[in-house]
């Protein structure tokens, strides 16, 4: 008979557990039966003992296996879903999505608000009047036949294995292990039912793992994972030293989204979305090669497909698609008030972080789970790093509902460095 105690130990002194054993430490610990002293015990072992891909294949599917999965096989051709690791002002899957979907992949996306300096994928959404995902897994499978695309909200028993062992990594200094990083994330997208996995991992200020190295091994345990279990999972390393795109905030991401599918966004964005857009049409059997696929998402864009499906899908659940012409028909801020440089000179670096906390301030985020969005405001940035800025000149413009807004302009003007030399933009994409 197995017991929490010898597997403990066993891991401690750096065995390799078996599918049975880690099975078993899942399913006790998400109905109760292994206590949460056991758990944290085992935790540690895993973060200085680490597991090998095979034991991180085991972990990620008992943590699927937890709770609701989500069954996509009614809906035809290959479900790539698309992945990125948090950052700031990242509106990549509000752009992908119709992106990939009007070339033809479908798009069954299940998405979460959760916390951080702006909301998620579904706030972003609900900047939309009338737009809802309170929609049935009929519905939600029937809309992606028709039109390719659909989005849903988080089911509330997905993954309860992970919801209850991240809990307890965040009080117990387990958050940071690449293996727990690694199969949380895998767990919840497996059971969202992908049969493909395409990974944006960030590195940088901006992003969970800071350095390339650390994005580098995350990457390489996700992909390893995903053969483990026999699903395609390719990856990219972008750069989060400095939030992508301008827009921070989730009114005006979607402004900001509706620019780029028609081919008038930010650079760094815009290129972005055309790479994981192309690793997503590969993973589908869309396209032979990156160029071909890039061809083709760069004709939705032109001949408007991509941004007019964005409309019908905003339409096909309840929104009104008349914003995707009329931009301000979104949600307005009262103020707008300008961030301005202290100094002459080019930016030369930003603690993302800390802008994201400056959005964070004006409302855009959740800092708790009870927290109330305030979709209309956010940060416009006006420079990037690379770019000159005179002093007097706007680094960003503060999108407010409040005129009391200092404590946002004093930490933009202290976390975005301005010096007297020339200074490259960083590398957006790193080759894996
Ligand atoms: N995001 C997740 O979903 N899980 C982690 O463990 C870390 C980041
Ligand atoms: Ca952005």
């Amino acid at each position: 008979m197995l017991r929490m105690v010898d597997i403990i130990e066993k891991k401690r002194d750096g065995e390799i557990l078996s599918k049975e054993e880690i099975e078993f430490f899942v399913t006790g610990y998400t109905d109760g039966s292994i206590p949460d002293y056991q758990a944290s015990a085992f935790l540690m072992a895993i973060y200085f003992q680490k597991m090998t891909a095979e034991e991180q294949g085991y972990l990620t599917m008992a943590m699927a296996e937890s709770g609701d999965q989500i069954d996509l096989s009614a809906i035809e051709g290959v479900k790539v879903d698309k992945h990125s690791t948090g950052g700031v002002g990242d509106t990549t899957t509000l752009i992908l999505a119709p992106l990939v979907a009007a070339c033809g992949v479908p798009v069954a996306k299940m998405s979460g608000r959760g916390l951080g300096h702006t909301g998620g994928t579904l706030d972003k959404l609900e900047a939309i009047e009338g737009f809802h995902v309170e929609i049935s897994t009929e519905q939600f499978i029937q809309q992606v036949n028709d039109l390719k695309i659909a989005v849903i909200g988080q089911s509330g028993n997905l993954t309860p294995a992970d919801k209850k062992l991240y809990a307890l990594r965040d009080v117990t200094a387990t958050v940071d292990s690449i293996p727990l990083i690694a199969s949380s994330i895998m767990s919840k997208k497996l059971a969202a039912g992908a049969d493909a996995i395409v990974l944006d991992v960030k590195t940088g200020a901006g992003a969970f793992m800071k350095t390339l190295e650390d994005s580098q091994q995350l990457a390489d345990a996700m992909m390893a994972i995903g053969n483990e279990v026999g699903r395609t999972t390719s990856a990219v390393i972008s750069d989060m030293s400095q939030p992508l795109g301008c827009a921070i905030g989730n009114a005006l991401e979607v402004k900001e989204a509706i620019d780029t599918l028609q081919g008038k966004g930010p650079e760094d964005l815009t290129e972005l979305c055309l790479v994981l857009g192309s690793k997503m049409l590969l993973a589908a059997n869309k396209a032979d090669t990156e160029e071909s696929a890039r061809a083709q998402l760069q004709e939705v864009i032109d001949d408007g497909e991509a941004l007019r499906l964005f409309g019908a899908f905003i339409q096909a659940q309840g929104g009104n698609e008349e914003i995707i012409t009329n931009p301000n028909l979104l949600p307005q801020a009262k103020y707008q008030i300008d961030v301005v440089a202290k100094q002459s000179g080019y930016i030369s670096g930003m603690d993302a972080d800390e802008v994201g906390v400056a959005a964070m301030l004006l409302g855009a985020g959740r800092a708790t789970k009870e927290d109330v969005i305030d979709l209309a405001v956010g940060i416009m940035l006006k420079k990037k790093i690379g770019d000159y800025v005179e002093k007097g000149e706007p680094l960003a413009v503060l999108y407010a509902n409040k005129e009391q807004v200092d404590d946002s302009i004093n930490l933009m003007q202290n976390h975005i460095y301005i010096s007297a030399e020339k200074v490259a933009s960083p590398t957006l994409i790193h080759s894996l």
